[in-house]
């Protein structure tokens, strides 16, 4: 198979899972893995087991011949495409679900979500095997649940986090930004200027909730049809906080027209 031909002629191996519809954020992945190992190995793959009943699966964008020129440019070695049968063959019964870390936010919105999560990356890093994989920082909470997982798994692989890449007026990159028409594009901005007005309100000592709160009015007032949470996390816990204090982060995650967009930035002090 391919992948013994590389792995015996490299030092070190880096993994970037991904689901396709490759843009910007998932290049900057490739990037960071090529410079920290010799050879670079990425997979694309739907994974069903992480969607939930009417969400997206059926419409997720499909790319594939674009991705792997996309991925060849940016000097990725080997690009595996799984099928969900070889995944997922019948009588497949194992699920690696990750507690605490998975109970709230997006898991507490996509019930069952990071049990998809943790199980694909659980399966393509046992397949692959590699010295390093690298994550964004765009899906924080996945980052978070992914480390506790290699790490009580003792998988023996270094987790990387990439910060976030964002186009130039600041809307973080992904896939879904595809579903966005021209109009809700503009007001998806909202979402990464909520936040940076809540941290800039939080670090000049405003009360956290009213932080919150106006980050919330203000998507609201944007347009966004929903909002599943806005809150300040403990970076490593991802446990709520009232008052500002140790590694900090905001996150957020709403809806706007059919889309769900999530984001998050850094809070210091
Ligand atoms: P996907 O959404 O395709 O993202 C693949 C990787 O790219 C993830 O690590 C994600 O955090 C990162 N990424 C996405 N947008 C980014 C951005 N704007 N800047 C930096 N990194 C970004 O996340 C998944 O797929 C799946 O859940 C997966 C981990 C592959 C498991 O199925």
């Amino acid at each position: 198979m391919a992948l013994v031909a590389l792995r015996a002629g490299s030092k070190s191996l880096a993994l970037i899972p991904t689901m396709g519809a490759l843009h910007a954020g998932h290049i900057a992945l490739v990037e960071e893995a090529r410079r920290r190992a010799d050879r670079v190995v990425a997979t694309i793959f739907v994974n069903p087991l992480q969607f939930g009943v009417g969400e997206d699966l059926d419409r997720y964008p499909r790319q594939e011949e674009k991705d792997a020129g996309m991925l060849q440019r940016a000097g990725c070695d080997l690009l595996w495409l799984p099928q969900a049968q070889d995944m997922y063959p019948p009588g497949f019964a194992t699920t690696v679900s990750v507690k605490g870390l998975s109970d709230r936010w997006d898991g507490e919105a996509r019930p069952g979500h990071f049990d998809g999560v943790a199980t694909v990356v659980a399966k393509l890093l046992c397949a692959v095997r590699p010295d390093i994989a690298v994550f964004g920082e765009k899906d924080f909470q996945q980052l978070a649940v992914i480390r506790r997982m290699t790490q009580d798994l003792q998988l023996g692989v270094e987790i990387l986090g990439h910060p976030t890449i964002r186009d130039a007026d600041g809307l973080a990159l992904s896939s879904r930004n595809a579903y966005l028409s021209a109009d809700e594009r503009q007001k998806a901005l909202a979402l990464p200027q909520a936040l940076n007005e809540a941290a800039a309100q939080i670090q000049s000592g405003t009360p956290v909730a009213d932080s919150l709160a106006q980050a919330k009015e203000r998507l609201t007032a944007a347009g966004f049809a929903r909002i599943d949470y806005v809150a300040l996390v403990n970076a490593l816990t991802l446990e709520p906080l009232d008052r500002a204090g140790g590694p900090m982060r905001l996150i957020a995650a709403a809806v706007i027209g059919r889309t769900r967009l999530i984001d998050n930035i850094a809070v210091d002090l």
